[in-house]
């Protein structure tokens, strides 16, 4: 197996149902329009099932989860998740990621 190859393009699903959205899920999309990353599609999803940890982000093929996530903290995601492959620890959803 070799490593030389690029890694898959990234998926960023942020819910926009309507638990999220009351919790502000427009605006955490809107953040992530405006700073677009080359190789990373972002878009809309519907209901993940986890309403009420909202605005839920989920990035893709990752499957690392993000919860509770406010437009203010997009930019720290995208430079540190997305653009230097770390995961923001204390935006982890605790339910998928226990140990952060
Ligand atoms: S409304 Fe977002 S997870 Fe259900």
């Amino acid at each position: 197996m070799t490593n030389d190859q690029p890694s898959s393009p990234k998926c960023v699903r942020v819910c926009q149902n309507r638990t999220c959205k009351k919790q502000g899920a427009a605006k955490v999309l809107e953040a992530f329009a405006a700073l677009p990353v080359p190789d990373v599609t972002v878009s809309a999803t519907s209901c993940l099932g986890q309403c009420g940890n909202g605005p839920i982000v989920l990035i893709l093929p990752d499957m690392v989860w993000y919860s509770g996530v406010q437009a203010s903290e997009v930019p720290l995601l995208i430079k540190q998740h997305l653009l230097s492959g770390k995961r923001v620890k204390q935006m982890l959803y605790y339910r998928f990621h226990p140990q952060g």
